[in-house]
């Protein structure tokens, strides 16, 4: 099917566009009161992302209350710890628990690598979300990279400070390793199949990787997002690696088209620093808590920084749960007002 808006998959693939595309890390859930609404209904978070017809109203929200330039399909990177064996809990308040967490090599017995097959609902709600998207906009697939499902599955949970997963990387490194390409492999099988469904974009979520020193993030994070950018021809990929500022340099070198930043990454030197790549980002969530001025003013001094081209606008990290929805309008229609207010000073 021809996608009517198709911006961000022409942006990602380095071609010009009228405007720069919009969308929002974690825009399906947390922030939007219709969320609430069916996340009250379906029991649990984990009912919602396994039952297709639920995830796929959840995934259209934002598209039809805030007018993003693409959906991404509503479920959780801890899905495929699940899929490979290990099962996870969405506790109120708190967050993902791994009752049975993974501590050495003796424990990958209980683990697979995860088949298409036992994420079936993910990619059922993927053609879903398509057919009723009715090529409107591109749908975004995704996972996280396997240093962070890695880290989920040996603490067992979330943490400040990671040490668990770190001790494990200093301590065993060859069952590190074999874990991390088994996640790898996991997830080569389930973007694929995402791609399948119909996803017109994948994006690999490192959310922990300013956890690691760059070393570490070398040989424990870097080698297994370039397996999968391998292996990922069919669609555009993005990769977003929270907190590695520090390998840039090598994310240039990455198979990967897009290359997510966070606030903290400076926007000038990300260009000096990734020329091959499109950028996406990287507002600070937090400054979507000041005025509908404030908004306003760091969203363009944010676009200009950027400029038009080989940019797709998003925050530098998830939108948080008490963002109130008339920012994160404001945010959406400054950069679609600044792109029309710059072409038509050009023309
Ligand atoms: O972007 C989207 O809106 C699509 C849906 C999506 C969710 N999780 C839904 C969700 C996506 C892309 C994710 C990714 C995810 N999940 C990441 C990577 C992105 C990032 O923020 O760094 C991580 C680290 C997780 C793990 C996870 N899932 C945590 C730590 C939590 C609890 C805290 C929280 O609210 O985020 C979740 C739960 C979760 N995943 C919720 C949603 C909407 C909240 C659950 C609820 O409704 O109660």
């Amino acid at each position: 099917m021809q996608l009517q808006n198709d911006l961000l998959v022409r942006a990602a693939q380095g071609k010009e566009t009228e405007r720069t595309p919009v969308w929002l890390m974690r825009q399906a859930g947390r922030i939007l009161p219709e969320y609430r609404k069916v996340r009250e209904a379906a029991r649990d978070f984990k009912t919602l992302v396994k039952t297709p017809e639920l995830a796929a109203e959840v995934t259209l929200q934002p598209v039809d209350i805030l007018g993003v330039d693409a959906a991404i399909i509503f479920s959780d990177i801890l899905v495929i710890p699940e899929a490979m064996g290990l099962n996870y809990e969405m506790e109120e308040n708190k967050g993902p628990v791994f009752p049975n967490r993974i501590s050495s090599a003796a424990d990958i017995k209980r683990l697979h690598v995860a088949s298409p097959d036992e994420l079936r609902y993910v990619t059922d709600a993927i053609s879903l979300t398509k057919h009723e998207l009715n090529g409107r906009v591109p749908l975004i697939g995704f996972a996280g990279a396997p240093w962070t499902i890695f880290s989920y599955m040996i603490e067992g949970g979330g943490s400040k400070t990671f040490s668990r997963a770190k001790k494990v990387l200093y301590t065993q490194p060859v069952f590190s390793h074999q874990l991390l390409e088994m996640i790898a492999q996991s997830t080569i099988h389930y973007l694929k199949a995402q791609i399948h469904a119909g996803a017109d974009i994948v994006q690999v979520f490192d959310s922990w990787a300013g956890i690691l020193s760059p070393a570490q993030y070398r040989e424990f994070s870097l080698p297994y997002i370039r397996k999968i950018c391998d292996a990922i021809q069919e669609v555009p990929t993005i990769v977003f690696a929270k907190g590695a500022f520090f390998a840039r340099p090598e994310m240039n070198m990455l198979p990967c088209n897009v290359v997510g930043l966070d606030w903290n990454m400076g926007i000038a030197e990300s260009r000096i620093q990734m020329p091959d790549k499109v950028l996406q980002g990287n507002l600070d969530p937090c400054a979507l808590y000041g005025s509908l001025d404030d908004v306003k003013r760091e969203t363009k001094r944010m676009l200009d920084e950027f400029g038009s081209q080989k940019h797709i606008a998003n925050l530098g990290h998830g939108l948080y749960p008490d963002i109130e929805v008339d920012k994160v309008r404001c945010f959406i229609d400054t950069v679609k007002e600044y792109s029309v207010s710059m072409r038509l000073k050009a023309g």
